[in-house]
């Protein structure tokens, strides 16, 4: 038998379905042996996993590495950003490639794959974002999922970006993707009331501050965005898939539309799960700045309750990083301010202390949410999202002890600030493996720039 590369000793694995005690044989980059008492080669690493868990590697399906918003560019780039990613135990990450109106889809994804390719230090992917309709968008779908892109993303916002797609768009982007395995990720939010409630709450922007940023996006106006996304769903047969979903009105028209039979899944994210609006009540409130904006309490609950049983079955980051100068654009304006923030470096962890510590979730309901179900959807499976032989070596051997208390000057993400300072943490990754690399090990970047691989999926993934 050839020698093993690498071996992780005596862990208890974690997959979506099982948990177990094994070791686990890695060979060129792959899982090729599970069972007891593997014998190492002279040349074999062996990571000894007493007492912790042997998860697959996360996948964060929504990110944004050096994205060029608000004026500024995110200050993560693809090589930092995926620096970050493994720090946290997430092996992928799936980024965008947003079309220039008038411009083919391919051209804003070869841009992509030149800013990440020599750089990323984990695998990665790209959605193509469609931000025009025409015979020659419509022609180039299915050459954009051969090419191994088969999920698409449209804004229903951002007009002045140029990455708004109508209704009529939607509509026939879902019914051309259907034929083709394709899904359609939506930024569901009323852009027309949402335009005019800005406006209004501007007219009153110092006696607001940051708030206003919340009083102009009321959670109606993410419901009503998803139920006309939904209804193109329904109309046409193609896939959705609600990116970032924040309200919990989202949440019970999800959960309406599976139960009618609509192809509707939906992702939710740390910040929508853990914090509420009052943090923009504070001095530096404006940091807090997403879009869609963090809600309340309830919508909260709401969207834990969703994760426990099924309506929603991802959860990701939409790491989008501004640092505190570029924040500080906003000046008193809640209309300036760069909407995003860090998040994938403390995704596993936090789902793990807040889903798994607090709340009771299983550690193998973690795992489908932060890598099986992502995988699995996403076309990555079986390589990507479970230990099992023939799947790449994507590991996390995780400390279900460790203790760590999240401040930002002590992560990997340029980010000078983080949502969850000074939170508690207990259960962090000890390492992370990329396709049998080390590439991160105690929350610190060890692998190497330029490792990871831009990811070729494949179309009808479905769960
Ligand atoms: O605040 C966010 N989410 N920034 C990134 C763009 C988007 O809408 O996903
Ligand atoms: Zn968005
Ligand atoms: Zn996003």
């Amino acid at each position: 038998m050839p020698e093993l590369e690498l071996i992780v000793k005596n862990g208890n694995i974690v997959t979506a379905a099982d948990t177990y005690k094994a070791d686990v044989g890695v060979k060129d980059g792959k899982i090729t042996t599970l069972g007891s008492s593997l014998s190492p080669g002279p040349d074999t690493k062996v990571i000894d996993a007493e007492g912790k868990y042997v998860f697959p590697g996360g996948i964060d399906v929504h990110v944004h590495f050096q994205l060029p918003f608000s004026g500024t560019v995110s200050a993560d780039d693809f090589e930092n950003g995926t620096k970050a990613a493994a720090c946290g135990g997430v092996t992928t990450v799936l980024d965008f490639a947003i079309q220039t109106k008038g411009h083919p889809i391919m051209e804003a994804v070869e841009a992509r794959r030149a800013e990440a390719d020599p750089n990323v230090c984990i695998d990665y992917g790209l959605h193509a974002a469609i931000t025009d309709w025409n015979p020659e968008t419509q022609a180039e779908i299915k050459k954009v999922i051969d090419y191994g892109i088969p999920t698409f993303k449209m804004f229903m916002i951002y007009k002045n970006e140029g990455w708004m797609a109508d209704d009529g768009m939607l509509f026939n982007a879902l019914e051309e993707t259907a034929k083709l395995g394709g899904h359609i990720g939506v930024h569901a939010e009323s852009v027309d009331v949402l335009e005019m409630l800005i406006e209004k709450y501007a007219k009153e922007k110092d006696k607001w501050g940051a708030y206003g940023h919340t009083l102009s996006r009321p959670c109606f106006t993410e419901e009503e965005a998803i139920i006309r996304a939904i209804k193109w769903a329904e109309a046409t047969g193609g896939q959705l898939y609600i990116v970032h979903m924040s309200t919990g009105e989202g949440a019970d028209a999800v959960e309406a539309a599976r139960k009618k039979g609509v192809n509707v899944y939906a992702e939710t994210c740390p910040q929508y799960l853990l914090l509420d609006d009052e943090v923009f009540k504070g001095e530096n409130g404006h940091l807090y700045a997403t879009c869609p904006q963090i809600k309340k309490p309830h919508d909260s609950e709401r969207l834990w309750e969703g994760l426990a049983n099924g309506e929603v079955q991802i959860v990701a980051t939409d790491t989008c990083t501004f640092d505190t100068k570029q924040k500080a654009a906003w000046n008193g304006d809640f209309r300036k301010i760069p909407f995003g923030m860090p998040g994938v470096e403390t995704m596993v962890p936090l789902m793990y202390t807040e889903g798994v510590g607090k709340r009771g979730f299983s550690v193998n309901h973690l795992v489908a949410l932060v890598s099986t179900n992502p995988a699995k959807l996403f076309g990555m499976y079986p390589e990507k999202g479970t230990v099992a032989v023939g799947s790449d070596a994507d590991l996390v051997v995780f400390d279900p002890k460790k203790k760590v208390t999240i401040k930002a000057e002590n992560l990997q993400t340029n980010c000078d600030w983080n949502p969850f300072e000074g939170w508690k943490l207990e259960g962090y990754p000890s390492t992370t493996i990329s396709r049998g690399k080390v590439v991160a090990e105690d929350g610190k970047f060890v692998g190497e720039v330029g490792h990871g691989r831009f990811l070729k999926r494949k179309p009808y993934g479905k769960l």
